[in-house]
């Protein structure tokens, strides 16, 4: 049995609770939402198991909710960040069976950002050996959700739409639509993008920033009759992209890129083309989706890492304590995660 020290470093919540006026999962100093703490060595309870972090990821949800603009209230105090890689080094009751595992986690208790982390025995993942401690920091909140999300996509046609499709999200949408032979429509802001995109899977791909992206889009879904589209910005091109799409279209909203309020412009689209906005959630994708169905994707993600069809794409390694003075800045790099390590 190793034997645990009394206490760690982490970096924990400035604020409690909720703000009123959320504005988007960017910051300019980290300094203003976290700082730097010696907390306690937590304790797992039933149910729970303590993890020694490996590796941590930062994603906009984590940003979101250290703004306190996410889907639960701050706790003032506690360890930030919800999802990470580790060897879990004790159980509580019901959950010894993860003793000594290796396990990706989404956290419970207290946050991932931290040298030991509580998280849920039904939250953690153990790995299997090929797959990376920075693949296995990242392999529960964007993979299940791409593969919940392109399940949706498949069941109402041979072809989706899909915003900020350069997140580390919207790559392994591409790439996992193109494989089930669907044809993805990737919405991204940088021209420079284009190609990689298209190399990954992608049908088409458009640049939201050109003059004519929505006569173009009008175009490729007379052709391709998309009646999904899977939305991280939402903003008003977001509308038009809605309006333009064929009747019986689906604009899924499950992120919030932009903090820009879109108007609807057209209530017909709802009434008369039997249109629907919607959200979509991991959360309550969990919690209704029967265990054999949520194993089974599951395993198809981790295999997907383990024979390369998926990778993360790393921006930057922060350690622990460098994470406070230099997140902010790191987070404006385009192209992958920010990986914290202990
Ligand atoms: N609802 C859920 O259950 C759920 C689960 C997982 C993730 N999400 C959401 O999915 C989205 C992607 O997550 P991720 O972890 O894949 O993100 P990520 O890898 O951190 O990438 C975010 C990317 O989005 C692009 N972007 C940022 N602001 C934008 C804007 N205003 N307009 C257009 N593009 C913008 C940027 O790409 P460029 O710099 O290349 O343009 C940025 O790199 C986030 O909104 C996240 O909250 C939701």
């Amino acid at each position: 049995m190793t034997t645990l020290p009394q206490s760690m470093f982490a970096t924990v919540l400035l604020h409690d609770g909720f703000t009123g006026s959320p504005t988007g999962p960017y910051i300019d100093d980290a300094g203003d939402w976290l700082a730097e703490a010696e907390l306690p060595v937590p304790e797992p309870g039933p149910g729970q198991v303590l993890i020694k972090l490996r590796a941590a990821s930062v994603n906009p949800s984590d940003i979101h909710f250290i703004k306190g603009e996410y889907g639960q209230p701050r706790v003032k105090g506690a360890a930030a960040g919800f999802e990470g890689c580790g060897d879990v080094v004790a159980t509580g009751k019901g959950a010894e069976a993860l003793q000594d595992q290796r396990v990706a986690f989404v956290t419970g208790g207290s946050g991932a950002w931290a040298e030991y982390v509580l998280a849920p025995a039904i939250m953690c993942i153990p790995l299997r050996p090929e797959i990376s401690d920075e693949d296995g920091a990242a392999q529960i909140v964007n993979p299940l959700t791409a593969m919940a999300m392109v399940d949706i996509a498949r069941a109402s046609g041979n072809a989706f739409v899909l915003s900020a499709a350069t997140s580390q999200l919207g790559k392994l949408m591409c790439s996992l639509g193109h494989d089930l032979g669907l044809k993805p429509i990737a919405l991204v802001r940088r021209p420079e993008t284009v190609e990689a995109l298209k190399e990954l899977g992608a049908a088409e791909v458009l640049v939201t920033t050109h003059p004519n992206v929505v006569q173009d889009f009008s175009q490729i879904c007379r052709e391709l009759k998309p009646r999904v589209f899977l939305d991280a910005v939402v903003d008003q091109l977001s509308e038009q992209v809605f309006c333009a799409m064929p009747n019986q279209a689906r604009w899924i909203c499950y992120g919030k890129l932009s903090a820009e309020a879109p108007t609807l412009t057209q209530s017909g689209q709802l009434i008369f083309m039997g249109k629907q906005i919607e959200g979509f959630w991991l959360t309550n994708w969990v919690t209704s989706t029967p265990p054999e169905d949520q194993a089974r994707v599951v395993a198809e993600v981790q295999a997907r890492f383990a024979d390369g069809r998926w990778k993360t794409d790393i921006s930057e390694r922060l350690s622990l304590k460098a994470l406070v003075p230099n997140l902010a800045s790191e987070l404006q790099k385009s192209g992958g995660k920010v990986i914290i390590t202990p």
